[in-house]
C-alpha cells in the first residue's frame, strides 16, 4: 500500500553548520489518511491510550482536546524504519512504562532488525533497545495483536509474537534482553509463498498473546499464558501453564481460520477469538468469532446470524467492555459493500445487535440502508468526497476498543481514519449513537508530490491512497479531496507564468487531469491514452504536459496526445522552466538534458563530475528564466543559462535528494534553496540563502523526518524560509 525510499543510515560528525530555529507544524488534514492498527489503554490510568500506525509512527491520546500526539517525530534518516509500528505495550502496574515495536519490513527493504522503543515517561523520552530479528510494522498480518504485552502479575516480564518463523519471545528484565521461548509453532501462514520480493511470503508469525491473570501466578509472573500463532491446518492457539516454558495446543479448536485477535473476559474466565481466512488488513474473505471457556476448556461458535448467512469478510478488531461483563463488540475486517459492519452482543456473544441494517427491498430490489448512528466527519470533511460509495463504517478494522473506564467511548482503526463514539450507551437504549471520526492530530499520508504555486493557495499535495488536497488554509481541514478521487495521485506541478493552473496523474491507466483554478476543481485530460502514474510536469504556458509514468517521458502538446520524448533516458527526472514556455530540463545518471522545444526533443548539456544518479531537480519559481538545480549522490549542480553551463555547488552538500526554491530573503534578492541531503556528513535538510554552499540545517531535534531520500520539498516563494516537507507516512510538515 505504501511506498518506500530509503537511505541507510549516515554516521552523525560534527557538523560546522548553522542549526535554524524553525517551528515545524503538520499541515492539517485532520482525517489521518492512513491505517491505523490499534489504540491500547492503559487499564490502570484513565484516559492513558496509545495509537499504532503502520507506516507513520504511534501516538499518544490527548484526552482534554479528545486528539493524537505524535510520539516519533524525532527519528532521523538512520531511525527510518521506527515509524513502522508493529504492536504497543502500556504498562498495567506502573502507567509511565510504554513500550513500542517497530520496524518497516521483514524482507530486504529494510535493512534493519527491529527495535523496542522504551519509555518511563509516558512517551515523553525514549530508549532504543534492539531486537535480534525483523520486525514487519507494514507487512501482511500488521493488524494482529498486540504481539507484544505486558504481564500484570509481575511488570518486568514481557512476551514479544515474532515474524518469520522467529517464534515467541520472553523478556524477565523489563524488556532489555530477550530469550525465545519452546513454543515450536511459530505460525507459518504466508499471504503469497512464491512472492520472490519476501513481502508476500514471508509468514505471518505468533500473532497475539493472551496472559491470563484468571489462573495462578508467582512471584516470577503469570503462569498461565494463551498464543495464537498464525497457521491454518494446524492447531493455532497454544497454552502454557508454567509461564512461557512449555506449551500444548488447546483442545476443540479450530484450524480453518487464522486467528487475527486473542482477548482475555476476566470476569467470564474466557477468551474471544476472531478468525479470518487471509492475512489481513485489507483483504479476507471469510471467518468467525469463537469463545473459549477456560474453566470449561470448551470453544463455541458465537459468529452473528447475519454472518453466518452473508459472511465474505472475517472478524478483525474485538473488545470486552471491562467494566460490563458480557459486554462486547466485533468488528468486520473487510466487507467492502455496502459497508463496514459493527456488532455489540450485551449476552457474551450469544446474540448480536448491528450498526446498520441493509436490504434489497422490492419493487426495484435497490440498496436500502438503515444506519443506527449519526455520521459525524466534522474534524475531516474531506472524508466525504468518497461520494460515489456507499461506505461511512471504513475497512481494515483491526483494531476496536472500548475504553476500560468509560463505557460510552470506543475506539476503532481503519484503512483511512480513527472512528469512535462517546455515547456508545445509547447503542443499547434508543439504539442511535454519534459514529465520529475522532482522528484530530493524526497524519499519516505517504506524500508524493508538492507544489507552492506564487498566487492561489500556497499548497497544493497529492498523496498515496486517497489523492491529496489544496490548502488554502495550512491549519484548517480541506473540505474535500481532488476530485475525481482516484486513491492514490502520484504527481503534481503548476504551469510558471499562469500558476492557476495545475496538471496531476493518478495510480491507473489514464488518470491525469487539468486545473485552471489552483487545484480547486480538475477536468479529466481527453487524450490521457494508458500511462499510468508517475511524475508530470506542466510547461509555463500549460502548452506542453510532460509526464514520466514507472518508465519513459511522454510529452503532450495542446490538449494532443502523449508521445515519446527522444534524446533523454527513460529514467530521467523533468522539471519545466517556470517562466519560459520552450524550456524543459531533464537529469538522469548524473547528466543533464535540455529541451527547446516544450519537452519533444532534449539534448545532453552537461555530465555533472562523476555522479552516476539524478535524485532532483528544481527550477527558479521567482520569474527568472533558465535558472536551475539538481542534486545526485555527489551533490548539487546550479546553472543560471538554461542549462548551457553548470557550476558544482562548494560546500559540505555531498549527497542530495529533494531540492526546492523558495522566497529570497530580500524582494529581489538571491532565491533560497532548500535541500534533503547530507552536509558535512550529517543527513538531514538544509537551507542556502546566498547560493554559495553555506549551509543551515532546518530540521530539529524534536523534528528530522525520518527517511532524507523519501522526503519531498517545496519552497514557498511568497513565503521567505518557509518550506514545505513532504514525509512517506508523516504527512506534511511546514516550517517558519
Ligand atoms: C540482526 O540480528 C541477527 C541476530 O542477532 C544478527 O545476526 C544480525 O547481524 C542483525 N542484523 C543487523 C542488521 O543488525
Ligand atoms: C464456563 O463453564 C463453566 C463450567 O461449565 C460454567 O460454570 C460457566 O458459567 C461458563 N462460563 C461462561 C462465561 O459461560
Ligand atoms: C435491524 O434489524 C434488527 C433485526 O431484524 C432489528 O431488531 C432492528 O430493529 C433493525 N434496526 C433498524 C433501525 O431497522
Ligand atoms: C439517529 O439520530 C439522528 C440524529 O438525531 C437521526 O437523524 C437519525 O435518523 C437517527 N437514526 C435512526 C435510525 O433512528
Ligand atoms: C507565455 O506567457 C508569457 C506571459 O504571459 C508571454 O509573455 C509569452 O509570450 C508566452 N509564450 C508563449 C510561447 O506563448
Ligand atoms: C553566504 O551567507 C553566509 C551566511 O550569512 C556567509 O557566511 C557567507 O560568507 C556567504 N557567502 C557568500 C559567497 O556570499
Amino acid at each position: 500500500m505504501h511506498s518506500l525510499a530509503f537511505l541507510v543510515g549516515v554516521a552523525a560528525c560534527a557538523s560546522q553548520v548553522a542549526a535554524q530555529a524553525y517551528t515545524w507544524k503538520n499541515v492539517h488534514t485532520g482525517g489521518g489518511g492512513g491505517w491505523v492498527g490499534n489504540v491500547i489503554f492503559n487499564t490502570k490510568q484513565k484516559n492513558l491510550a496509545f495509537l499504532r500506525t503502520d507506516i507513520g509512527g504511534a501516538y499518544k491520546y490527548a484526552p482534554a482536546t479528545d486528539s493524537w500526539i505524535p510520539l516519533v517525530d524525532w527519528a532521523n534518516n538512520a531511525e527510518f524504519d521506527y515509524w513502522g509500528t508493529e504492536s504497543i505495550a502500556t504498562d498495567p502496574v506502573n502507567p509511565n512504562n510504554l513500550y513500542i515495536e517497530v520496524g518497516l519490513y521483514t524482507n530486504s527493504w529494510d535493512p534493519n532488525n527491529g527495535t523496542i522503543l522504551k519509555s518511563t515517561d509516558q512517551g515523553a523520552t525514549f530508549t532504543s533497545i534492539p531486537l535480534p530479528f525483523k520486525v514487519g510494522g507494514n507487512m501482511p498480518g500488521r493488524g494482529a495483536g498486540e504481539r507484544l504485552v505486558i504481564d500484570p502479575n509481575n511488570n518486568n516480564v514481557l512476551y514479544l509474537g515474532a515474524r518469520s518463523g522467529h517464534g515467541l519471545w520472553k523478556s524477565t528484565n523489563a524488556g532489555l534482553t530477550w530469550t525465545k521461548t519452546s513454543l515450536t509453532a511459530t505460525g507459518t501462514f504466508a499471504e503469497t509463498p512464491s512472492d520472490t520480493s519476501g513481502y508476500n511470503s514471508d509468514p505471518l508469525g505468533v500473532g497475539w498473546i493472551v496472559v491470563d491473570t484468571t489462573g495462578p501466578s508467582t512471584a516470577a509472573g503469570t503462569s498461565r499464558i494463551f498464543v495464537g500463532v498464525e497457521s491454518i491446518g494446524s492447531p493455532s492457539i497454544w497454552v502454557s501453564t508454567d509461564a512461557g516454558a512449555t506449551f500444548t495446543a488447546v483442545p476443540g479448536q479450530i484450524t480453518n481460520y487464522l486467528p487475527h485477535h486473542g482477548i482475555l473476559a476476566p470476569a467470564e474466565k474466557s477468551i474471544y477469538v476472531t478468525y479470518v481466512d487471509e492475512s489481513g488488513p485489507f483483504d479476507g474473505s471469510h471467518g468467525v468469532m469463537y469463545k473459549y471457556n477456560i474453566t470449561a476448556g470448551t470453544w463455541s461458535n458465537i459468529t452473528p446470524a447475519q454472518a453466518i448467512s452473508d459472511n465474505s469478510y472475517g472478524f478483525g478488531g474485538i473488545s470486552i467492555d471491562a467494566q460490563r461483563p458480557g459486554v462486547v463488540m466485533a468488528a468486520s475486517l473487510n466487507q467492502y459493500y455496502p459497508d463496514a459492519q459493527i456488532w455489540r452482543s450485551l449476552d457474551g456473544g450469544a446474540s448480536w445487535s448491528t450498526l446498520y441494517n441493509y436490504s434489497y427491498p422490492p419493487p426495484n430490489y435497490q440498496l436500502a440502508i438503515t444506519r443506527d448512528y449519526t455520521w459525524d466527519i466534522s474534524v475531516a470533511p474531506w472524508i466525504q468526497s468518497y461520494t460515489t460509495d456507499t461506505k461511512q463504517i471504513g475497512w481494515g478494522i483491526e483494531g476496536l476498543q472500548i475504553d476500560p473506564f468509560d463505557s460510552n467511548h470506543f475506539l476503532y482503526g481503519t484503512g483511512l481514519t480513527l472512528y469512535g463514539s462517546h455515547n456508545l450507551e445509547q447503542w443499547d437504549t434508543v439504539h442511535n449513537i454519534t459514529l465520529a471520526c475522532l482522528s484530530q492530530g493524526i497524519e499519516e499520508t505517504a506524500v508524493l508530490g508538492l507544489v507552492s504555486p506564487p498566487t492561489g493557495a500556497h499548497l497544493v499535495s497529492v498523496v498515496g491512497d486517497i489523492g491529496g488536497w489544496v490548502h488554502d488554509n495550512l491549519d484548517v481541514a480541506p473540505p474535500t479531496l481532488h476530485v475525481p478521487v482516484w486513491g492514490t495521485s502520484n504527481g503534481i506541478d503548476y504551469a510558471g507564468n499562469q500558476p492557476l493552473s495545475l496538471v496531476r496523474t493518478g495510480g491507473s491507466a489514464g488518470q491525469l487531469a487539468t486545473s485552471t483554478d489552483g487545484g480547486h476543481t480538475w477536468t479529466q485530460y481527453a487524450n490521457a491514452g494508458s500511462l499510468s502514474s508517475g511524475k508530470v510536469a506542466y510547461s509555463a504556458n500549460a502548452t506542453s504536459i510532460i509526464w514520466t509514468p514507472g518508465s519513459g517521458v511522454y510529452v503532450a502538446k495542446n490538449g494532443g496526445a502523449f508521445v515519446a520524448s527522444t534524446g533523454i533516458p527513460s529514467n530521467a527526472i523533468i522539471a519545466t522552466d517556470k517562466s519560459n514556455d520552450a524550456y524543459v530540463y531533464g537529469a538522469a545518471n548524473g547528466r543533464l538534458y535540455v529541451s527547446k522545444d516544450g519537452g519533444a526533443t532534449f539534448t545532453l548539456t552537461n555530465v555533472l563530475g562523476s555522479a552516476q544518479s539524478s535524485n532532483g531537480i528544481a527550477v527558479n519559481n521567482l520569474g527568472k528564466a533558465g535558472e536551475l538545480w539538481t542534486t545526485t549522490e555527489h551533490g548539487m549542480w546550479h546553472s543560471t543559462d538554461f542549462g548551457k553551463t553548470v557550476i558544482g555547488f562548494s560546500g559540505g552538500l555531498t549527497q542530495g535528494y529533494a531540492v526546492a526554491v523558495g522566497a529570497p530573503s530580500t524582494t529581489g534578492g538571491t532565491p533560497s534553496v532548500f535541500v534533503a541531503g547530507t552536509v558535512n556528513g550529517v543527513a538531514g535538510f538544509y537551507r542556502t540563502d546566498n547560493n554559495s554552499g553555506s549551509w543551515s540545517q532546518i530540521d530539529t531535534p524534536q523534528f528530522r523526518f525520518g527517511s532524507v531520500s523519501g522526503a519531498l520539498l517545496a519552497g514557498d516563494p511568497r513565503i521567505y524560509r518557509r518550506v514545505y516537507i513532504g514525509t512517506n507516512g508523516r504527512g506534511i510538515f511546514y516550517g517558519n
